[in-house]
């Protein structure tokens, strides 16, 4: 059977950030650009961002793109490509301004300029301090306004959007270039093949892989499972980011702003315990640092409530003036999620996942990149990533709170651009394969025709239960062990999935069915990537390796489907003009 087809230029799947700061170089550039989203694009997951984008625009004290360079190595643990790095730091300020153009409700001083505040782990002069005012914001709904404004701009410049799309599987042709997409309209079940002469993921994170997580339903990892189904490796994926404070019970995020505007943290004796783990930066330490810290405090009987299970983030002596016009937002969340009116008392927090570090191999440019033969980071042609699902790498081991929304601005619009560049290339459309769109029609007709399956929903269940319990905060080799052995089952019973409606007009049973076969590639490739790292570093903490050890791992890990196997490939540590920034010991 074939699938009716659609020809655009390009074809951008997500319309977060990313997508839609890639999307708007495109439609400029005159290239007809198809941008495919589960959701209308300003309920994308870019919209729960809340603290900032950090811009060294030294409007509230001195600062510098190359400070915050030194910030966001030290933060990655060194992990992070320096080319990369300098090119983001390096272009944030332009971005923000741009973005201040399009029309950016940012906060104002006095002198209209933009207002910056505090965020963890930014420093004045090379790490030694004072901290850096370097996130530019709008209160606490910054995301909120950058995916209102990027919006417009696209609409203003006839970006073609499908809302309440999926895209299912890439189609390359037989020189192994990206030529299209299978996606699914959501409303009527029907799967269209999106013929394009470029394709650029921007799909965002995958926090739906643990239990607890402050990611929005469709934060699925769909551009992974997508590509790494495609004979892509997905690089670093053991690391993931435990925000230190979403709402307990909840997940939901009360953003590091607050620490930023003064808030600390808090255990059961009302000790300011970030004291002790971060004399320098206290509460403002990197967020692998502080979530660590209170899972401390936490399993060494020091957490609050009934139930020792979480601490306190006190706000309160900062004055409801400053809370209702700087964090009017978490005020609410707060309330909502936590029963606690922030004014009078401290919000209960955990630790909980936040943001994936790794994802899709790219360069600074947003080309997507895989080993081929010797190479290990040969150019695929037709084929970018941009944002939380892109891994350029700018995060390493660890991200600095602010990087994301500095990282989908900047490379958004690098990716837009190097595709833009691809396209004056190859103005013609290529053949596609006979088979095309073989691969979403083995997977569509697998879940019509399965009979006694297992439900998406406990499976589901199962795979979140799995990275919960041995891909934490901590990890222990026993655990890294077993997870992996219980992912290899719970991968057994995706394959068995059954949904029980068949039917095809906006059928969420079958998207969540789909959606768990890009979860579970996520899982797998985070485990065994996790289980074989033998170090400490950043965001991942191992109780058998506790230390950094550059001279054995100092390399990014990339994990294939085919073979459920692991390669490695060098960290860069040149960047594009600065100096290196040689590896230290990390402290804060
Ligand atoms: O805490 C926050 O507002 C989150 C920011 C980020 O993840 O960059």
């Amino acid at each position: 059977m074939s699938y009716p087809i659609r020809k655009f230029d390009a074809v951008i799947v997500g319309a977060g950030g990313a997508g839609l700061r890639a999307a708007l170089q495109l439609s400029e550039a005159g290239c007809k650009v198809a941008v495919l989203s589960k959701v209308f694009p300003t309920r994308s997951h870019t919209v729960a961002a809340q603290g900032g984008v950090g811009a060294a625009l030294a409007n509230m004290g001195e600062d510098s793109w190359h400070w915050h360079m030194y910030d966001t190595v030290k933060g990655s643990d060194w992990l992070g490509d320096q080319d990369a790095i300098e090119f983001m730091c390096r272009e944030a300020p332009k971005s923000v301004i741009e973005l201040e153009h399009f029309g950016m409700p940012f906060d104002r001083n006095d002198n209209g300029s933009v207002y910056q505040r505090p965020f963890g782990g930014h420093m004045q002069n090379f790490g030694a301090g004072p901290p850096s005012q370097r996130s530019c914001c709008a209160a606490d709904r910054t995301g909120h306004a950058m995916l209102h404004t990027l919006y417009q701009r696209n609409v203003r410049s006839n970006t073609h959007f499908f809302v309440e799309w999926m895209a299912l599987d890439l189609i390359r042709d037989e020189s192994g270039q990206a030529i299209g997409v299978t996606a699914m309209e959501m409303e009527t079940g029907e799967v269209v093949i999106f013929h394009s002469k470029a394709v650029l993921f921007a799909t965002g994170g995958a926090g739906r892989v643990y239990a607890s997580s402050t990611n929005a339903f469709i934060n699925t990892g769909d551009g992974l499972g997508i590509v790494s189904r495609a004979g892509i490796p997905l690089e670093d994926m053991e690391f993931w980011q435990f925000h230190p404070t979403g709402v307990s019970g909840a997940g939901v995020l009360i953003t590091e702003g607050v620490r930023g505007e003064g808030g600390y943290l808090l255990n059961k004796d009302g000790e300011r315990f970030m004291e002790r783990y971060a004399p320098n930066a206290k509460d403002l330490a990197s967020r692998d640092v502080v979530a660590r810290a209170m899972a401390t405090e936490i399993k060494d009987g020091r957490g609050c409530g009934d139930e020792s299970d979480h601490v306190l983030l006190k706000l309160d002596h900062l004055g409801e003036d400053l809370i209702e016009s700087k964090l009017p937002g978490i005020r609410e969340i707060a309330k909502k999620f936590a029963n606690v009116d922030p004014v009078k008392d401290p919000i209960p927090v955990v630790p909980t996942c936040h943001y994936m570090m790794g994802g899709i191999p790219t360069n600074y440019r947003g080309e997507v990149v895989a080993p081929n033969g010797d190479d290990k980071e040969a150019i695929v042609p037709g084929l970018f990533a941009a944002g939380e699902c892109a891994c350029a790498s700018v995060h390493g081991a660890n991200r600095l709170g602010t990087n994301s929304l500095t990282d989908l601005l900047v490379f958004g619009k690098s990716s837009g651009n190097s595709t833009v560049e691809f396209l004056k290339q190859n103005v013609t459309h290529k053949d596609l394969p006979r088979d095309a769109g073989e691969l979403t029609r083995e997977r569509l007709e697998r879940l019509n025709n399965q009979t006694n399956g297992e439900s998406v929903a406990e499976v589901g269940a199962a795979l979140r239960q799995t990275m919960q319990k041995n891909c934490g905060v901590f990890r222990f080799p026993d655990l890294l062990v077993n997870g992996v052995a219980e992912i290899q089952e719970v991968e057994q019973r995706v394959m068995r999935t059954e949904i029980g409606d068949k039917s095809k007009v906006f059928n969420t049973a079958r998207i969540e069915a789909l959606e768990l076969d890009n979860l579970i590639e996520v899982a797998m490739a985070s485990l065994v990537s996790a289980e074989a790292r033998k170090e400490s570093r950043g965001a991942h903490d191992r109780a058998d390796y506790a230390e950094r050890d550059d001279q054995n791992w100092l390399k990014h890990s990339l994990w294939f489907k085919e073979e459920n196997r692991l390669d490695y490939k060098p960290v860069h540590m040149d960047p594009l003009t600065a100096e290196t920034i040689e590896p230290k010991v990390r402290t804060y």
